[in-house]
């Protein structure tokens, strides 16, 4: 094979593959942020918030307002209401889990991947 398409070869193989990794990666935060939401001892989520398009986790969550199209709102803006929610509301009720130390930071970043994805017009 001339060398041009030998190269051609190996930069899609890496573009499929990568693309591959990412999706598996994904999936796999999806997985572990909706456990981090449903699980009493980490997140709790589920016992304030309900959410759009999970219906598998019990939907009696309403102290907090309905998860939905968290795919329009900024990743970052998300990571700050769930590591601090003091930050954008002085009087909330909705507990600082990240200040705590109760979730970590990567926890929270999963729950975020879970809710963007979830939430998701499809
Ligand atoms: C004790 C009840 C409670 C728990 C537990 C709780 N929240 Fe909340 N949450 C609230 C309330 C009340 C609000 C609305 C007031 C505010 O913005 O702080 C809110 C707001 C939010 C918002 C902003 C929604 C919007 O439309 O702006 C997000 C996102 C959110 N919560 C996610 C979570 C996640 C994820 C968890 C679990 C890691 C969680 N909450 C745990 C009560 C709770």
């Amino acid at each position: 094979m001339e060398l041009i398409k030998k190269v051609a070869v190996v930069v899609l193989m890496t573009t499929l593959f990568s693309g591959s990794v990412y999706a598996a990666d994904k999936a796999a935060m999806v997985k572990e942020g909706r456990k981090i939401f449903i699980t009493k001892s980490q997140g709790n989520c589920l016992a304030c918030h309900s959410v759009q398009g999970d219906e598998s986790i019990p939907q009696t969550g309403t102290l907090g307002p309905r998860l939905a199209n968290m795919d329009t709102y900024p990743k970052d803006y998300l990571i700050e209401k769930i590591m601090d929610p003091n930050i954008t509301n002085p009087i909330t009720i909705m507990p600082p889990l990240g200040r705590n130390h109760k979730i970590t930071k990567a926890q929270v970043e999963a729950v975020v991947v879970y809710l963007q994805e979830i939430t998701k017009a499809k």
